[in-house]
């Protein structure tokens, strides 16, 4: 691929990104993000593949969103070009994605992992949004996501304290699922991976529409929701496939239709 800012490659069924400006801590510019936005729509489109990891360096995921590139904007800049709307393409992926995250993840950083579908993090990962310090406020989803992640209590402090969250923190409010050694994460966060590339891809993209919809719909019309994804699986040869395997006691041979 000719990207610049991040590195992707397929591993079997499972593509890795890597976040790759070191030289500003994976700061988010407008390079990264259109680099992520088509990295994104091909691992969407393309059928071998069946779940993402974006990940960054040990030292930081991603320090967040480049201070250097917002520093002279003003507010025609920033809503004429409707500044850091298109991470809403990156949030369109229909298909799994987990971050895997050692290091900062600071402001954007921190908003584009809660972006993925869950988190994985590295013994040393740091959450934090610290867009107050610099006189703003998260502007890629933060505070609505950390307040759904964890709560209206740790997302009201960090955000008017701009204080980090350890990685263990992390873990017992429900930011992330798991903390593994920081050398262990990519490995770990391929493996989950590659568990749910193996899963039958039509219910992968279901189960994350349903789970999906529970922020976004008032109980009972979730409820209807999730019922009418299940009832349309019934459509799919790999339901006939998945109980008939069962039944049979063998394993599901999946081809997603
Ligand atoms: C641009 C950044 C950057 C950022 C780090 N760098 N974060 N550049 N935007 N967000 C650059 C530094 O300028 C420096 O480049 C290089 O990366 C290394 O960073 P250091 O500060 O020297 O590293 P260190 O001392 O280890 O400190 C790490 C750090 C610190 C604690 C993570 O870099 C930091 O506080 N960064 C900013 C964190 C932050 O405020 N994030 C929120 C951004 S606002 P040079 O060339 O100088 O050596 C945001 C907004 C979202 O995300 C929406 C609202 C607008």
């Amino acid at each position: 691929s000719n990207y610049e800012t991040i590195l992707v490659e397929q591993r079997d069924a499972v593509t890795l990104v890597t976040l790759n400006r070191p030289q500003a801590l994976n700061a988010l510019n407008s390079q990264v993000l259109a680099e992520l936005i088509d990295a994104f729509a091909a691992y969407d489109r393309e059928e071998s593949q069946r779940c993402l990891v974006l990940t960054g360096s040990e030292k930081a995921f991603a320090a967040g969103a480049d201070i250097k590139e917002m520093q002279s904007q003003g507010f025609a800049d920033m809503y004429g070009s409707n500044f850091f709307a298109g991470w809403e393409q990156v949030t369109a992926t229909r298909k799994p994605w987990i971050a895997a995250v050692n290091g900062f993840a600071l402001g954007g950083g921190c908003e584009v992992a809660m972006m993925a579908d869950f988190i994985i993090a590295g013994d040393k990962a740091k959450f934090g949004q610290p867009e107050i310090k610099l006189a703003v406020t998260p502007g890629m989803g933060g505070s609505q996501r950390l307040a759904h992640a964890v709560g209206k209590a740790k997302a009201m402090e960090m955000c008017l304290t701009g204080r980090m969250m350890g990685a263990e923190e992390a873990e017992r409010a429900g930011l992330v699922v798991r903390v593994v050694p920081a050398e262990a994460l990519v490995d770990e966060a391929l493996k989950t991976a590659a568990e749910i590339a193996a899963m039958p891809p039509l219910a992968a993209i279901a189960a994350k529409e349903m789970v999906n919809a529970a922020f976004e719909l008032p109980l009972g019309q979730g409820v209807r929701f999730e019922r009418r994804l299940f009832h349309g699986l019934f459509g799919t040869d790999d339901q006939k496939e998945g109980m008939s395997a069962f039944v049979e006691k063998r394993p599901g041979n999946w081809t997603g239709k």
